[in-house]
């Protein structure tokens, strides 16, 4: 049996912070206690340190195959640099290929990442064609595969959007087996028709993305969806939520005692659409799905973290460098959706949300982990420090500045949107089921390390 021991750290949880010594062994943390008389194998001394549980990122893209190009960071490369920015494990989309299983779209991505991932992983099941056939597969999908998440896309016509029918449909199917329906809420339709006219009017730049996609195409969709999920008593979680409108649809739910779970992801919480409007092609760095959105929203984001609307800060880390990201030179619609921040998310989340005053240490702590591991079925295996928990330990120094740079980044991308920023706080060591995973921006250990994490049925009441 191994054993490590970090000292004179300050633990904070998603409610607690305390200062205590903490025990590892093996892969668990063992102990925890002021001046533990124990000895280890090996001592960390985590003096002047937060001691956060390890970042979960509960959504991601590695390797995704996506508008004819793939997102550029493998399972091994985007675990590593999660690694070295805070985030032990990601949840990543296992995405049906339409007219195809959902069995075959698991599999592939456990071809992709078993052997390969450097960080912890699970799986969410995107379901994009769901007939007589699919549907038999949820109950092995849930029990046997141990993904409990699945995903809808209400946008991407012709590749990955279902109907309203096959919504509904599927939300029934999940309460009887033990589901939760996640999904991405746009209105495609709307967004299509947006699309063809800026076409036909010539307009080909970044800009029309945003011009294209109207915060009104999200809040419908996502109001329809609650309905939805309301009618058939289906949990639901909204991902990559952007904007007060669709905020206000979740806030209205509530009055009828409707649960919605919702996750943001760092970047509409720090960048706005004025970025679609920079010079040349530049905008393209930021065509995502949603897109960003305006200062107002970004308000109406940090207000629900604080009034707990928002659950979790994940990324859709979904990179793509910027010779794919040519592929819309003269036609923004073919721009590939997604940018990076599997890296960036938690020392951002830190920074600009601890440092700034608008969020407090335990919020950080529930918005980084504890949050995507209660809804996802991680929890307290994942988001805590705790006796009996695997030991997923962020020894994190709340003095060190560094600045955010493509040059040192370890994501497989060449550039970042956060270029140049000033980032107040830093992950000094990582810690991964006990072992130290990086250490002062050194990788200690790579591929294959990462396992993959079954999930059990959804529990309303972890
Ligand atoms: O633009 C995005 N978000 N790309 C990844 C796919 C998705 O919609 O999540
Ligand atoms: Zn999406
Ligand atoms: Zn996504």
């Amino acid at each position: 049996m191994s054993s490590l021991l970090i000292r004179n750290g300050t633990v904070v949880t998603a409610t607690d912070k305390y200062q205590a010594d903490v025990y590892i062994e093996d892969e668990k943390v063992s102990m925890i206690g002021a001046r533990l008389e124990v000895t280890a194998d090996r001592e960390i001394d985590a003096e002047g340190c937060f001691l956060f549980p390890g970042g979960i990122d509960a959504h991601t893209h590695m390797e995704l195959p996506f508008m004819g190009t793939h997102a550029s960071d493998t399972f091994e490369s985007g675990t590593l640099a999660g690694l070295h920015g805070g985030t032990t494990t990601i949840i990543d989309f296992a995405i049906q290929t339409q007219g195809k299983s959902m069995q075959s779209a698991i599999e592939e991505w456990h071809r992709k990442a078993d052997g390969h991932a450097v960080g912890d992983y699970a799986f969410h099941c995107a379901v994009t064609d769901f007939n007589d056939e699919t549907r038999k597969e949820i109950p092995a999908v849930i029990n046997e595969h141990g993904i409990n998440s699945f995903k809808i896309f209400m946008a991407y016509k012709g590749a990955l959007m279902i109907d309203d029918r096959q919504m509904y449909e599927l939300m029934e199917e999940l309460v009887d087996h033990g589901g939760i329906m996640t999904a991405h809420t746009e209105n495609g339709d709307m967004v299509d028709s947006n699309i063809q006219k800026n076409l036909e009017a010539g307009n080909t730049e970044p800009r029309y993305h945003v011009l294209s996609r109207p915060a009104i195409c999200e809040a419908e969709a996502a109001g329809r969806a609650i309905d939805l999920a309301h009618q058939t008593g289906c949990p639901f979680y909204i991902v990559h939520t952007t904007c007060e409108e669709t905020l206000a649809r979740v806030k209205q739910a509530t009055l009828r005692n409707q649960k919605v779970h919702v996750e943001t992801c760092i970047q509409y919480l720090l960048l706005d659409d004025s970025y679609y409007f920079k010079d040349g092609f530049e905008g393209a760095k930021v065509v995502m799905s949603p897109p960003l959105r305006k200062k107002k929203d970004q308000q109406a984001l940090w207000a629900g973290i604080e009034q707990n609307l928002v659950h979790h800060v994940a990324t859709d880390h979904c990179p793509f460098c910027m010779d794919q990201k040519a592929m819309g030179k003269d036609d923004f619609s073919k721009i590939p959706n997604g940018a990076p921040g599997i890296e960036n998310r938690f020392e951002l989340l830190y920074s600009e949300g601890v440092t700034k005053g608008r969020i407090g240490l335990n919020k950080f702590v529930e918005m980084s982990s504890t949050g995507a591991a209660r809804i996802f079925g991680l929890f307290p295996r994942k988001g805590t420090i705790a006796v009996g928990s695997d030991a997923d330990i962020i020894i994190f120094d709340p003095e060190v500045k560094h600045t955010i740079s493509a040059e040192t980044h370890h994501m497989n991308v060449d550039y970042n949107p956060y270029e140049g920023w000033v980032v107040q706080g830093k992950t000094r060591t990582t810690i991964l089921r006990g072992t130290v995973a990086v250490d002062n921006g050194e990788a200690l250990v790579g591929e294959g390390f990462g396992k993959y994490l079954k999930r059990p049925p959804f529990d309303s009441k972890v």
